[in-house]
């Protein structure tokens, strides 16, 4: 055959070609730069084989014909109107036929013209071309002239440049091919979104520039002392005035006293690099990183990881973030008491980094590689056990290490993620080593830990993770390595998966990190919902997720599982993990003291003022600054409480907090960063009003009167109450069903929300078997039973008159077999009037809590409208329940309801009913209507992470008993 077409190029599994040896990433040096950032010309073309090949290279190609248009650069092609962003999990989109990909293969060709500046002097030395990210192939040429290709998405590329540019006005051009044998390499659980989605910089290379530099530091904490070996091509000398240095490069230089870096102390030193040719800053931070006694030290202690994965993801520009994205998320780790991010799963924008340095965050740099769509073909044919592969690998790890490398926060290298076993994994680790054996090495897939510093895993239960913290885990069959992981520490590199409502547990595994040296804290999954706005037909914007854009194959909503919703509010489950890995534990002591333990690796708690609040139900009666002694990491004070006299009723609590002194980086004098709240005294319980008068039946009517309750007696349900037109008050064990509920738990293999669909704990029906007066109470008894079974809940409703109200009793008693059957919630609901626009409550607050996500709440008096009272969650569910409420009001124009705890209650109050809410896909499917529904919840079940991860612990299971439980209502 006569061949005139055969792609190829970008199928070919080995590195690019003719890109320039990676080196340190410098942000700016003394020598020339030109971002080619900007509105360039673009063209996208269904395959591989354009008509007219490489023609449009040409500086004189005219791209002002209508297939072409303006694309800004950095961006994703798809987010700009061209094709569609497509979420899929595990699985790769296409044919697993490696290193081949489809023929359909959407394939941009861009086009820059740009004028070089006339002082740019091309004659001396380089100029070269830096992309810092293209997904997933491109080919570049300069005014025509072919510079290279590359491969690796996320890794930058370097060409040289000088022979094609000219003075004056030159024209770049580069085809990118969404998929490349490289998309093998690159199968993250992300969007798959292809383009030249970073920085384009042209860089003037002078004769005598840095070609590359690393800084090798070492730290001694005995001493204080530390070393610097600044190793430069070619050499010249560091400068570090602060330090008195000016020594010549390649020289080790040993400095008696110096602060060391750590993420609570990012001490940076800084200075520059002089060569010949140019003057490139220096941001040395001095820290030396080790496996010591099994656990992992930094500066000599072992440090603790209060984690997170980050991906890089903004609503309007995809993995095309801006620089004050990166520090808008730095910031918000850093006033979240987060002290390490993990970058899951690729080097970031090198910015990023820089960032981390400067605000103290300890980093693992991940490698862009996984490729776990070939774990369901059993690992067959992946390339990290495929030789064809190893070239593609060590290129692409060794362009994140050379780019990285001189970075005091990343203490530890990553080599992937999900790309299973195999000897290139061995590579990759073996290559590290030599160019870098300052730092640790991590990958999750080496279960056998062969070729790691550290043991990972992820989602693993609160039981194992106890087991391996008490190294006694299930050995492995090669005795020899079993000893070497069982001597190694132990990281969660993922768990707590922050998917919709919750996660739940994270209190729980907190305390076992805090108890088992080896078990160095985890990474929660992940930092952000990856979701996109798009209008409905009507005009109104949602959150679009997986399967939103009309791809073949996708993974739906499980791109939204961030701790912060896309547009960057913090979810319930952030406050919730903020409090959980607060770096002091406020604590009672006893009845006079307060005990405050400092549980940083380094700092102490001089930053931090200390202030006392007491109050009595709620409202504030004491307050003022708390004197704290020093106290130095690790340690604890006991603190006597301020002297102040108590009242002798109502709830009294002592809430002390620990707020930022001064102003830092990241965050103003003030924030808020620990507390602990406890009782001042015993509360007593409260008086219990007797029952004031009887039930009235009117036979005429069929209507009971009972205090400003009036009853159905055909159905006996409470149908007013003062003003309030009131429905459907009965009894409700059904939620809408979060992520979590619909996960299947790793311990028990449960999928909840199958199980209680089968159940048809949604399908409930109240059969009314008595309506009766008994001495001062109205009395319902029914049987409240799901559809197609034969277990019920017999249940009575006890009503009496009570201090202008009516007390509620609801006795359940379990009829039938139940097994071990659990519930959503157990308590009332009832429809309301839509009139009622606000609720108070004292009890846990602001935000939603259940059992096991209930660390981030306050005990206080709060306010929210209705419509506040909802979480938003990007896929609608369970959401908004405040917990252990003594009271709560909701009112509005035509009247209101109080409601009292005997003693506590949660509740929800929504414009929609649990069965919408249910129903709903995207927020904009829930449409207020005719009624306020509030849930008076006797006891809700826990929230768990099965989402992905363990489920909810048996403490938190709200299981099948006989109950009984008690509310007031009041109208107001
Ligand atoms: C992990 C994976 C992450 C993400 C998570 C679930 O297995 O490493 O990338 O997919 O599961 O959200």
């Amino acid at each position: 055959m006569e061949v005139i077409y055969s792609p190829g190029e970008h199928e070919d599994p080995r590195p690019g070609r003719e890109g320039l040896p990676p080196r340190a990433w410098v942000d700016r040096t003394d020598a020339q730069q030109l971002s080619l950032n900007g509105d360039w010309r673009f063209r996208l073309s269904p395959t591989a084989a354009v008509p007219g090949g490489d023609e449009f290279a040409k500086v004189d190609f005219d791209d002002g014909a209508k297939q072409w248009s303006d694309l800004p650069v950095p961006s994703h092609w798809v987010l700009h109107g061209h094709g569609n962003p497509a979420y899929v999990n595990i699985p790769y989109p296409f044919p697993v036929d490696p290193p081949f990909v489809p023929t359909e293969n959407p394939t941009g060709d861009y086009r820059y013209a740009f004028d070089l500046p006339k002082d740019w002097s091309l004659g001396d030395g380089k100029t070269v071309l830096r992309f810092d990210g293209v997904d997933s192939w491109c080919k570049v040429w300069v005014n025509g002239t072919l510079l290279g290709t590359s491969s690796g998405s996320r890794v930058p590329v370097e060409f040289d440049a000088s022979a094609a540019l000219l003075a004056g006005s030159n024209v770049l051009a580069v085809r990118v091919h969404q998929w490349s044998a490289g998309s093998y390499l690159e199968d993250q659980d992300q969007w798959w979104m292809p383009g030249i989605f970073r920085d384009v910089t042209l860089l003037h290379r002078p004769e005598g520039s840095v070609v590359d530099h690393f800084v090798h530091v070492e730290y001694d904490h005995k001493t204080g002392g530390a070393t610097l070996k600044v190793d430069a091509k070619p050499s010249g000398r560091v400068v570090i005035p602060e330090l008195g240095i000016d020594a010549p490069t390649g020289e080790l230089l040993h400095l008696a006293h110096v602060e060391p870096w750590t993420a609570e102390t990012p001490r940076l030193y800084t200075g520059h690099l002089v060569t010949a040719g140019e003057r490139v800053p220096l941001h040395v931070g001095f820290r030396t990183v080790a496996v010591e006694d099994g656990v992992i030290k930094v500066n000599g202690k072992r440090i603790l990881f209060r984690g997170v994965n980050r991906h890089e993801f903004h609503p309007d520009t995809g993995r095309a973030v801006t620089r004050e994205t990166m520090l808008q998320d730095v910031l918000l780790m850093k006033r979240h008491n987060m002290n390490a991010v993990r970058t899951s799963h690729y080097p970031p924008h090198p910015h990023f980094l820089d960032l981390c340095d400067e605000y103290g965050l300890w980093v693992i740099d991940e490698n862009d590689y996984e490729t776990h769509g070939f774990e369901q073909l059993d690992w067959a044919g992946n390339p990290s056990s495929t030789p064809l592969w190893k070239d593609a690998l060590l290129d692409r790890v060794g362009r994140m290490v050379e780019r990285d490398k001189n970075h005091p926060s990343i203490i530890i290298w990553s080599l992937g993620n999900e790309a299973g076993p195999g000897e290139n994994i061995g590579h990759m680790a073996s290559w590290i080593r030599q160019r870098d054996s300052s730092r640790l090495i991590h990958y999750e897939g080496d279960k056998t830990c062969k070729y790691v510093d550290m043991y990972s895993r992820m989602y693993v239960t609160h039981a194992e993770v106890d087991a391996l913290g008490r190294r006694e885990e299930d050995p492995l069959d090669d005795p020899e390595l079993d000893k070497k992981r069982r001597a190694m520490p132990f990281i969660l590199c993922e768990y707590i998966h922050a998917m919709g409502n919750g996660p739940g547990g994270q209190a729980e595994y907190q305390r076992l990190f805090e108890k088992y040296p080896r078990c160095q804290g985890g990474f929660v999954w992940e930092w952000i919902d990856h979701c996109f706005i798009k209008p409905t037909t009507d005009g109104r914007k949602y959150w679009a997720y997986g399967g939103d854009f009309g791809e073949e194959i996708h993974d739906g909503n499980f791109i939204v599982d961030g701790l912060l919703f896309p547009d960057r509010t913090p979810s319930p489950g952030l406050i919730e993990y903020k409090k959980v890995i607060e770096p002091v534990a406020i604590t009672r002591a006893d009845s006079r003291r307060v005990s405050i333990h400092n549980n940083r690796d380094f700092a102490s708690l001089d930053d931090l003022a200390f202030t006392y609040r007491l109050e009595r139900d709620g409202r504030g009666v004491a307050g003022g600054p708390l004197a704290v002694p020093s106290v130095a990491a690790g340690h604890t004070v006991t603190v006597p409480l301020p002297d102040v006299a108590l009242s002798h009723s109502g709830e009294r609590i002592w809430t002390i907090t620990a707020v930022l002194a001064a102003d830092t980086k990241w965050a103003k004098a003030g924030h808020e960063i620990a507390w602990g709240q406890f009782p001042a005294a015993e509360t007593s319980p409260p008086v219990v009003a007797t029952s004031s008068s009887a039930p009235v039946f009117d036979s005429a009517t069929g209507v009971v009167t009972l205090g400003p309750a009036q009853f159905s007696t055909t159905t006996g349900q409470l149908t007013r109450l003062g003003r309030l037109p009131v429905t459907s008050l009965q009894l409700d064990i059904w939620r809408a069903t979060t992520d979590n509920d619909r996960g299947q738990e790793y311990f028990e293999g449960i999928c909840w929300a199958d199980v209680w669909r089968e159940a048809n704990l949604d399908k409930v029906k109240h059969r009314v078997k008595r309506v009766g007066i008994q001495g001062n109470a109205f009395v319902v008894e029914t049987r409240a039973a799901a559809g197609s079974w034969n277990r019920g809940l017999v249940t009575t409703y006890t009503w009496t008159a009570e201090g202008g109200g009516v007390r509620l009793t609801v006795k359940v008693v379990p009829d039938g077999d139940w097994g071990d059957m659990i519930l959503p919630r157990l308590g009332v609901r009832v429809g309301l009037p839509a009139s009622l626009s606000r609720a108070s409550w004292y009890g846990y607050g602001p935000g939603e809590a259940y059992p096991d996500t209930r660390s981030g709440v306050k005990l206080g008096q709060y306010g929210l409208s209705i419509d506040d009272l909802q979480t938003p969650y990007v896929f609608p569910q369970e959401n908004g329940s405040r917990i252990d409420v003594r009271w709560a009001d909701f009112a509005g124009s035509e009247g209101g309801l109080r409601v009292e705890g005997v003693p506590h209650f949660a509740f929800t109050a929504r414009r929609w009913t649990t069965e919408q809410l249910q129903a709903a896909r995207h927020t904009t499917d829930l449409v207020p209507g005719d009624n306020v529904w509030l849930n008076i919840d006797h006891a809700v079940n826990g929230i768990g992470t099965a989402s992905c991860g363990e489920g909810v612990l048996p403490e938190y299971k709200l299981r099948v008993s006989e109950t009984e439980f008690s509310v007031l209502l009041r109208p107001t």
